[in-house]
């Protein structure tokens, strides 16, 4: 799809939105009244089928109370791994090679440890532009073995301060890295990052390859089985709509299941001997050891119910694709593979748009994310010298967006939940407020979230 393809004005918008084959799954999110909501990336809503999930956790704990941990349905004892299995097809693993534990930060800690300790040589390739407590964490294991995260971490610069040039990152490779530990999709201008070729380039000079998938699982469908990714962690709060905080995923290749997991605890112990209660450590032999304490199923449960509705995108999104009628997935794990096909055609259709409305009605905003859909994620930087005091302007007329440091307003159509009218309508508001200069009634930036 190209610029081309779109026009200009609300009808039009309206009639996507009538051909749009994961339309009807909006009804199924809480959306705050009078909002426009394009802050998924960051939190994305809650829907009736997590809660009613979380719901039905609750409802176990009340009638089983300890007894879920085996009565449960799935019992509580296995409720990551179960997890796990059904998240696999999104990242397009075994579902062996991915469980839900911990939050994306520990997980960083125990894989990057893990996988320094596995590796040859001493340095860690990260990028400029990363989330910060990725590099807090890498910096922080290199410390506990002693290494100068000074010397040792190698930090591949952006060219333009939006993006990540894969060459710059191959070119850092040398013969005394260990690993490579990379966003696949930078927080702040959405550039997705080419995991498969940087993996390639890896492993052909005997490098380990990590990612941190925060801001693609559950939008951008991912092959790292495939591709021979080592390790991957990500959150499930964005995407993945699973609530504040909740409970985040790991991913780790088959090849690695003899690795003894840098942070140990019970919850990663063999669960077949788990309970009898030996000191001494032995992981179970798959993704399922890097679970280190107890999981907090009431922050487990609503991913469940998030799960059901990439189930039934893979369901609808395949029946539109395909007159074909037995094109209905034959399992949950079929449904996933295809919900997330179907949910990246949509985002990348609602990105593309933005784009086109931001280059034809907004000339004092700049697109920072770029442009070649392949290498975008599923939100859009909009670039402009008052980006805070915009956001904030926006805000006051119910769009929700977030400011990103030091000129980027983060606009995110999530695909399960925004329309092609409601894109149309935010360029409106952002029109309003950048013409009529509208943020001029704002305080420049003090501190706090964003
Ligand atoms: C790329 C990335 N990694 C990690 C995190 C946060 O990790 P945690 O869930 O441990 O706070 C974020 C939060 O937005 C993120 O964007």
């Amino acid at each position: 799809m190209n610029a081309d393809d779109f026009e200009l004005g609300a009808d039009y918008a309206a009639e996507r939105d009538a051909g749009d084959p994961l339309a009807h799954l909006a009804d199924r999110f809480y959306d705050p009244d009078d909002e426009w909501y394009f802050d998924g990336n960051s939190l994305g809503l809650c829907s009736a089928d997590a809660e009613a999930a979380l719901d039905r956790a609750v409802a176990e704990w009340k009638d089983l109370a300890i007894r879920g941990w085996t009565d449960a349905d799935p019992p509580w004892f296995y409720y990551g791994e179960r997890l796990g299995d059904r998240l696999a097809p999104l990242v397009g693993a075994d579902e062996s090679e991915v469980v839900v534990a911990n939050s994306t930060t520990v997980n960083i800690h125990t894989l990057v440890g893990t996988f320094y300790d596995r590796a040859e040589g001493t340095k860690i390739v990260v990028d400029e532009l990363d989330f910060p407590t990725d590099h807090y964490a890498v910096r922080a294991q290199l410390r506990q073995r002693g290494v100068d995260p000074d010397e040792a971490l190698t930090v591949v610069e952006s060219r333009d301060g939006r993006t990540v040039e894969t060459e710059d990152i191959i070119d850092a490779l040398d013969d005394d890295t260990a690993m490579v530990f990379l966003p696949s999709v930078l927080y702040r201008s959405g550039q997705l990052l080419d995991v498969a070729a940087i993996t390639e380039a890896a492993h052909e000079r005997g490098i380990l390859a990590g990612f941190d998938l925060a801001h693609s699982v559950g939008v951008v469908p991912h092959d790292l089985s495939r591709h021979g990714v080592d390790f991957a962690v990500w959150c499930s709060y964005k995407y993945l709509n699973s609530g504040p905080g909740a409970i985040a995923g790991l991913y780790v290749n088959e090849d690695h299941f003899d690795a003894r997991p840098a942070l140990a605890g019970w919850w990663g112990h063999d669960k077949e001997t788990q309970f009898e209660m030996n000191p001494t450590y032995t992981p179970a032999d798959d993704a399922g050891a890097y679970q280190i304490g107890t999981i907090p199923i009431l922050s487990a449960a609503p991913l469940a119910g998030s799960l059901e509705i990439f189930e039934d995108a893979g369901e609808t999104g395949l029946a539109a694709a395909t007159d074909v009628a037995d094109a209905t997935p034959t399992d949950a794990a079929d449904a996933v593979a295809a919900g997330i096909e179907a949910v990246r055609v949509k985002s990348v259709a609602l990105t593309e748009y933005l784009v086109f409305l931001v280059d034809e009605r907004l000339p004092d905003c700049e697109v920072g994310t770029p442009r070649d859909p392949e290498r975008r994620g599923g939100h859009v930087a909009i670039e402009h010298p008052e980006a805070y005091r915009v956001g904030e302007a926006l805000k006051e007329r119910g769009v929700v967006v977030d400011f990103r440091p030091p000129n980027v307003v983060r606009v995110c159509p999530s695909p399960l939940y925004t329309s092609f009218e409601d894109v149309w309508e935010v360029v409106e508001q952002l029109k309003r407020v950048v013409e009529n200069e509208e943020y001029e009634e704002f305080e420049t930036r003090g501190g706090g979230v964003a």
